[in-house]
């Protein structure tokens, strides 16, 4: 498979329900909940897109452009934005989506850096 073909393939999208146990005293979701469910997402595309274990080296910036209230639907949607050598940037988007209508916006967006690592934990090439 080519690189470009791999971009592809490991972009991924995951939906959660904003349930109570998710949000904060303001009734929106809390904000390292998010950021704990934006790092999975990341940990799957450059899973998929190395097949190697990875680790989480960096968070870059995340802006929390709007609130997302309990009863919504987010949307989280990350692909491979750079590859490096030994490490992989994964953006990640998340959308909140109203249940009873079809509005839907951009809510949070994200960089992660993840890197390949061999069964020492030393950084290792994403493609052979
Ligand atoms: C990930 C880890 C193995 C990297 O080890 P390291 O000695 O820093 O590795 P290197 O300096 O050789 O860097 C490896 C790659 O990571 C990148 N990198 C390292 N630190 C980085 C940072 N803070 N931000 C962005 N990229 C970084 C390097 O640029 C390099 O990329 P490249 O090969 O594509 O050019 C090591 O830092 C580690 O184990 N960290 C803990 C990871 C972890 O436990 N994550 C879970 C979160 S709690």
């Amino acid at each position: 498979m080519t690189t470009d073909e791999r971009i592809k393939n490991a972009a991924t999208s995951v939906c959660k329900a904003i349930f109570p146990n998710t949000t904060n005293h303001y009734d929106t979701l809390f904000g390292g909940q998010a950021l704990g469910w934006m790092d999975e997402v990341a940990f799957i595309v450059a899973t998929r897109f190395c097949r190697k274990d990875v680790v989480t080296v960096s968070m870059d910036r995340t802006d929390f452009k709007k609130p997302i209230p309990a009863g919504t639907i987010v949307q989280m949607v990350g692909s491979i934005v750079k590859v490096g050598r030994t490490s992989m940037q994964v953006q990640v988007e998340m959308f909140v989506e109203e249940m009873f209508s079809d509005h839907r916006e951009s809510a949070i967006l994200g960089t992660f850096t993840l890197v390949a690592i061999d069964e020492k934990r030393r950084p290792i090439p994403v493609r052979d």
